[in-house]
């Protein structure tokens, strides 16, 4: 690498990412840009880390503030979606990361860098997820991951550090690897490396205790074409609508998980999430589309939610394929409109409404009362022809002797 190339560089403001800067350069002799986004992890203000990169020898940093960027691009299709990996996790880190690409490049091209870093382990998805990103947005821009590539290991950080003086604290150690954003959090490693080992309260941070609630909450949730547009009748932004229910479903204990998941290198690993928000509003937006959409729409979407799930958590969101179901699940949301009513209590978010004009849902059809206007006649067609195939198949079997499945009259 040449002396006046430049790298970007991934940057949290933690210790590993702060080490990085400097490792870089003296590595391999470039100047080092570092990008920050905000998807609503909260903690530092994005302006002292900013400070922090030019502290440890950055020769620019970029920060984006991305929240509604966030909350409306990639938040709201998982939810239109309901985008949920092995059936149970809302995907949080694995969305916001294509969004960091796209920062990650923009930067690139601004100050016209040549190598993109980041600070993931050869071991999990996100190097993946960069790596793929930059890949997809920007083929000319090569990756370089300092911790995988070149050594940068957690104990040679903190002695870098001390040695430099980095502005950074090396002594508070988290025992926990912690990713958050606006729609949810992230935690692994430490004592929960241990399957057995039940998660202490010093893990969880956006939810309270469930064993132990407040009074019910019940929440009004209305929503355009999947998209959640109002609370308790209040106009919100998609990034509102996910920080109020982030408050309301987080004091109720609602959307703690803790399952073993399949990485992409092919480690299982333990993960605890919470995402109060997402889960909640995954919950209403569900039986939504139960009350709108047509039947068999609904079948396939769940089987393209299930495949678009496995893209996104395998770095894949600007893949052509991820693109094409993308068009597949905006356009079954055209009728997805209506209100949901929930209460939130003690750690489930229970739907006890709903209403909308878009509903296929028919009083006169399904009513046993006064007003029933299905011809119950049909019926008996209908179940001579549904039936027909099994009751051939069953006739074979009685020829053929392989009938003993059935059970014998006894008519003595
Ligand atoms: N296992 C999750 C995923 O792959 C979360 C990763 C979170 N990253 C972290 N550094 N804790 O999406």
């Amino acid at each position: 690498m040449s002396a006046n190339n430049r790298v970007v560089l991934a940057y949290s403001g933690g210790l590993d990412t702060s080490v990085a800067i400097g490792w870089i350069a003296e590595q391999t002799g470039a100047e080092v840009v570092t990008v920050s986004v905000d998807c609503g992890q909260g903690g530092e203000d994005l302006e002292v880390i900013r400070q922090r990169a030019i502290d440890c020898g950055a020769v620019e940093a970029y920060i984006a503030d991305a929240k509604d960027e966030f909350a409306e691009e990639y938040c709201m299709l998982d939810l239109q979606a309901n985008g949920l990996y092995m059936d149970a996790y809302p995907l949080v880190s694995a969305l916001s990361r294509p969004l960091i690409v796209k920062h990650l490049v923009t930067a690139a091209r601004q100050f016209d860098a040549s190598v993109v870093a980041h600070g993931c382990t050869g071991k999990g998805n996100d190097q993946v997820r960069f790596e793929n990103g930059i890949t997809s947005l920007a083929p000319d821009v090569a990756c370089l991951s300092p911790v995988r590539d070149l050594a940068l290991t957690r104990e040679f950080a903190i002695n870098y550090a001390n040695k430099h003086n980095l502005p950074i604290e090396t002594t508070h150690h988290n025992p926990f690897s912690i990713d958050q954003n606006v729609w949810g959090r992230a935690i692994e490693t430490g004592f929960l490396e241990d399957l057995w080992n039940a998660p202490t309260k010093d893990v969880y941070n956006y939810t309270d205790d469930p064993t132990y609630p407040p009074l019910p909450d019940e929440v009004v949730i209305s929503f355009e074409k999947g998209i959640p547009v109002a609370i308790d009748g209040v106009k919100v932004t998609p990034l509102e609508a996910i920080v109020e229910m982030n408050r309301r479903a987080g004091a109720q204990g609602i959307g703690r998980i803790d399952i073993v998941e399949d990485r992409m290198v092919g480690i299982k690993s333990r993960e605890i999430y919470e995402a109060p928000g997402a889960m909640a509003l995954i919950e209403a937006h569900k039986e939504l589309e139960r009350v709108t959409m047509d039947r068999e729409q609904a079948r396939y979407k769940q089987r393209i939610a299930l495949r678009w799930s496995e893209l996104v958590y395998e770095g894949q969101w600007f893949s052509p394929l991820k693109r094409s179901l993308d068009a597949f699940i905006r356009d079954t949301q055209e009728y997805v409109t209506g209100d949901i009513r929930m209460v939130l209590h003690g750690g489930r978010a229970v739907v006890t409404g709903r209403k909308s004009e878009t509903s296929l849902y028919d009083f006169n059809l399904a009513t046993y009362d006064e007003g029933d206007s299905f011809d119950q006649s049909y019926a008996k067609g209908f179940i001579e022809i549904t039936g027909l195939t099994s009751k051939l198949a069953a006739a074979r079997d009685v020829k053929f002797g392989k009938g003993e499945a059935m059970p014998k009259l006894n008519l003595s």
